[in-house]
């Protein structure tokens, strides 16, 4: 079974958690798209992992990690994750790099600071990590991929072309500019470090399809930051849809099977940019805390709000979600003032789907319906049925408004903390 992971909202819904848990199954995991812009928590008993660049299956010795092409790899990064893994006994893994990925420079994280320093207050409120620029460069044909990086003469030769344009780009910015031998000699290291894992993963891919292998495709992001369908310009400069992994891993679309769809029981949002549902009170600040809403990557506190069903619904729309995995639903107990998003108020009108322009989404009102709330704790729930009745109605009322069946439902960080209501991910 092929199955692919994608976050509902605006990310950090917990995919890490749900493809860790689903990981189990696997025999690959992969990572079509995004960098080290993602952070991906997982809980392994007492054991925190922040993972960014790396696949969620690396815990596990028998499953194939695949960064496939459509990912933007920091190097530097991406070996020092890979050390830190190595330092706390994580040093059986399998993983494979597609060597048709594009290769962060030092000029691309420098050009999203500068870029966002030139926004001023319209910045998008990235996360520095040089996602955009490097994207940038792969439209405009002027990117490094990983093939040439690990080939010393292919990357003399395109880092001999790209580097005077991005040192005029820097300079227009105001920003100093890089010599050719420093860049050269270092990064030709991370390329010989990096080569052992390079290979053809789009070649890799289709040989597991072949032999029917479980395959997860972790989404990371969400679709709310989808590049084309997202809330522009506050999104990330890729896509994170279902609809984007068969481009981004060389892969036939007719080959994924089913779609989970990661949603937070709330919604969270880092960066700039509209968000119909934010609280901005003390409700908004409890959940943060509860929820323990800061960041993975930067560290900012993350804005909160009440579920967002348009925003679902939407996700549901564009990546055609079959399953739901509902997350941290147990921040939401004893939180009496329970609130759905159902639909928006538009100019005196109401809709159920997400303006393209920021100016008519910036004046989207939600209208909500009230849910009633449940005391008793419910970490230690392990089957539906045992949960409180106002905690089913909240999971049904999801249900009846998105129509998708919330298969999933994460109840604590850890990965036996989760009700299972249907096997999604089977041979
Ligand atoms: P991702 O980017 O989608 O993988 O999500 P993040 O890891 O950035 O953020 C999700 C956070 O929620 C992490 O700190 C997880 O450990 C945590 N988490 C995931 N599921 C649950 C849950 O059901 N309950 C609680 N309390 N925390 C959870
Ligand atoms: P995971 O996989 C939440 C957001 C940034 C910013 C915008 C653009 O952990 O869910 P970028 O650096 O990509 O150019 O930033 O996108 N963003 C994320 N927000 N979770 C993520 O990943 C994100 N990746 C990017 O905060 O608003
Ligand atoms: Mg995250």
């Amino acid at each position: 079974m092929r199955l692919v992971v994608v976050g509902s909202q605006w990310g950090d819904e917990g995919k890490g958690k749900v493809t860790d848990f689903l990981g189990q199954k696997a025999d690959v995991v992969v990572r079509s798209q995004g960098g080290n812009n993602a952070g991906h928590t997982i809980l392994i008993g007492e054991e925190k992992f922040a993972l960014q660049t790396i696949p969620s299956g690396i815990f596990n010795p028998h499953i194939k990690n695949v960064l496939a092409n459509g990912m933007v790899i920091n190097p530097k990064e991406a070996l020092k994750e890979l050390d830190n893994l190595e330092a706390r006994g994580i040093n059986n893994y399998q993983l494979f790099i597609s060597n048709r990925a594009h290769v962060i420079m030092p000029y691309h994280i420098m050009l999203d600071g500068g870029y966002e320093a030139l926004k001023g207050a319209n910045k998008i409120g990235t996360t520095k990590k040089g996602i955009g620029p490097c994207y940038a460069d792969k439209v405009n044909r002027i990117g490094i991929r990983v093939g040439d990086l690990i080939n010393e003469e292919s990357f003399k030769e395109v880092l001999t072309n790209t580097l005077p344009i991005k040192n005029k780009e820097l300079a227009m910015l105001g920003l100093p500019t890089l010599e050719f031998s420093d860049i050269y000699n270092e990064y030709k290291e991370y390329g010989k470090r990096l080569s052992k894992y390079v290979c053809d993963t789009s070649y890799l891919l289709y040989e597991e399809i072949e032999k029917n292998s479980n395959i997860l495709f972790e989404g990371a992001q969400g679709s709310m930051l989808c590049l084309d369908h997202g809330s522009y310009p506050y999104v990330t400069s890729s896509s994170p849809t279902a609809a984007s992994v068969p481009v981004n891993c060389g892969i036939a679309p007719k080959f994924i099977d089913h779609c989970v769809g990661i949603c937070k029981a709330y919604t969270t949002r880092v960066g700039e940019g509209p968000f119909p549902t934010e609280l901005h009170n003390e409700l908004g600040d409890l959940i943060r805390e509860r929820g323990h809403e800061y960041g993975t990557v930067t560290h900012r506190a993350r804005r909160v709000g009440y579920l967002d069903l348009v925003v679902v619904n939407y996700a549901k729309r564009i990546s055609g979600i079959d399953s739901l995995a509902l997350m941290l639903f147990d921040v939401l107990t004893g939180i009496d003032e329970l609130k759905v998003c159902i639909a928006y108020e538009l100019d005196g009108k109401e809709i159920k789907t997400i303006p393209a322009t920021l100016n008519e989404y910036a004046k989207c009102k939600p209208i909500y319906i009230d849910l009633k709330a449940w005391h008793s704790d419910i970490s230690k729930i392990r089957k539906y049925e045992d949960l409180p009745i106002e905690a089913k109605d909240y999971i049904e009322t999801i249900e009846k408004y998105t129509n998708i069946p919330v298969d999933i439902i994460s109840v604590g960080p850890e990965r036996t903390e989760t009700i299972i209501r249907k096997d999604v991910f089977k041979k």
